[in-house]
């Protein structure tokens, strides 16, 4: 039996990191033939013993697929002042050893070493398609966010390298673009905050540059979800393979004290607000959203996460005392409907039948888990991507409602209590046409990965591609 070994080079967030671990179980799952590496960067300013954690619980389950799937720790060594373009450079020799040591290591052994079938590389991770060359392997891309911001980032390199087209200008304009993987024109006003600084905006080219060069990019979406951004994709080939998820653990990690208090609202009651692993606000913001669930009156579950300090590039963390930035006697008043809470088991509260909406920032792994468990969005971006995930899950799908799609960590606006209310109200109600929709679109997920859906032909004609391709 002829085998192969994908190397993974994800980008060390936990978004991401999961994300590529999650596929990797999927590929696993599917083919015995395969086996997968992960190689793990490490970078300052991401939790490392966050990412320890989770890769030594991997390696402690014994699963049937823990033969196959191994993890190795690169060096650390990143430049003093973070500079994305240098970090990457950096780590292409660290990757090259660490596969050399592999291929060496398993060819002394009696069974003959599988043949290195190519790379998965993080859409962070373009560049590193010279290590993959160095090897004489095929690049793929795993894309962990939707199909209409891969052909957003693929036009947008192509009018700025064609036409000298400039993000950051067009930012403060009202005009519109005709990106051909969104079917509405596509207004400045919610251009990715990814693309709205310098520092940020030339690796982000750069890498899509760089996607033009793969063999293949699969996507973390389905074709019955974003059927037409996939559709306008068409070089190099999409394979789109989700929602991949990680929610095999539902509810093993939820505090609980959580847990119980969802045990005991009503069906569908409960507004629950979390805004991701970055997201946090400052306490004049804290304060309007306090105001508009109070007036609003609805069950709610909120994870309060206290912001870095000014300047830092850190992640928020929890509150001592929330009522330090709660408006006065707040927790009092709500005490009967509401639960103040810092970082949230976000999978399995979203999968908790009390749970009738979802305030997301609209990562797209939330996004996802939103789509699966079927809990309407009211979508409030806050940096990324996110704004262009908000726009596509209200106006192109019409899956979500709003509560201000452009907003962006930079933009140093308060959104008001009256504001933040209408949006709870507007997702709130019940049996709205919606609604329905969130709920066949849950369906549709499931399906897509079941044997015979979408997601499950894609996945093995990827395989197919990997497995026809000789060493
Ligand atoms: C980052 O490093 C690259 C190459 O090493 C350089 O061209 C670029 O100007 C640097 N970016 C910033 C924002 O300093």
């Amino acid at each position: 039996m002829e085998k192969a070994q994908l190397v993974f080079v994800p980008w060390p967030g936990m978004g991401h990191l999961v994300s590529a671990v999650e596929l990797a179980k999927h590929l696993l799952t599917r083919d015995q033939r395969l086996s997968v590496t992960i190689l793990i960067l490490q970078l300052s300013f991401i939790n490392s013993k966050q990412v320890h954690n989770y890769i030594e619980s991997l390696q402690a389950s014994s699963s049937t697929i823990s033969n196959s799937l191994r993890f190795i720790i690169l060096p650390k060594d990143e430049p003093e002042l973070f500079n994305f373009t240098s970090f990457i450079e950096r780590q292409k020799p660290h990757v090259k050893e660490a596969v050399l040591k592999i291929i060496q290591s398993e060819s002394t052994s009696d069974s003959p070493a599988p043949r290195l079938g190519g790379f998965v590389l993080d859409l962070f991770c373009a560049p590193m398609i010279d290590v993959a060359n160095d090897f004489d392997v095929p690049s793929y891309i795993y894309f962990t966010s939707s199909a209409a911001f891969l052909g957003l980032m693929l036009y947008l390199q192509k009018i700025h390298d064609e036409e000298k087209f400039d993000p950051i200008e067009f930012k403060n304009s009202d005009a519109e673009l005709p990106v051909p993987s969104l079917v509405n024109p596509f207004p400045a006003r919610v251009m990715p905050c990814a693309m709205l600084r310098r520092e940020w905006l030339s690796p982000t080219l750069e890498n899509a540059r760089r996607y033009r060069e793969v063999k293949g990019i699969i996507v973390n979406t389905f074709l019955e979800f974003e059927s037409y951004a996939i559709q306008s994709l068409k070089m190099p080939p999409v394979y789109p393979v989700g929602p991949i998820l990680d929610i095999g653990s539902v509810g093993s990690n939820a505090p609980q004290e959580i847990m119980q208090w969802l045990d005991n609202q009503p069906l569908s009651s409960v507004v629950f607000l979390c805004f991701g692993s970055m997201g946090s606000f400052s306490e004049d913001q804290v304060k309007e959203i306090a105001c508009a669930l109070e007036h609003s009156g609805y069950r709610f579950l909120w994870a309060l996460r206290r912001p870095p300090p000014p300047g830092k590039l850190a992640s928020p963390s929890d509150y001592e005392d929330p009522q330090e930035v709660l408006p006065e006697g707040f927790l009092d008043r709500t005490a009967g409907i509401g639960k103040v809470i810092g970082w949230a088991p976000q999978v399995a509260i979203l999968a908790h039948q009390a749970v009738g909406g979802f305030v997301s920032h609209c990562g797209w792994n939330s996004v996802l888990e939103s789509i699966w468990f079927g809990v309407p969005i009211a979508a409030w971006p806050i940096y990324s991507e996110q704004q262009l995930n908000a726009f596509e899950m209200v106006f192109e799908l019409g899956l979500a409602v709003e509560i201000k799609i452009d907003y962006s960590k930079d933009s140093e606006i308060i959104v008001k209590c009256d504001e933040i209310e209408r949006g709870i109200r507007c997702l709130m109600e019940h049996d709205t046409e919606k609604r329905k929709k969130v709920k066949e679109m849950s369906e549709k997920s499931r399906k897509a990965l079941m044997e015979g859906g979408s997601s499950y032909f894609w996945l093995g004609h990827f395989i197919r591609n990997v497995m026809a391709i000789k060493g």
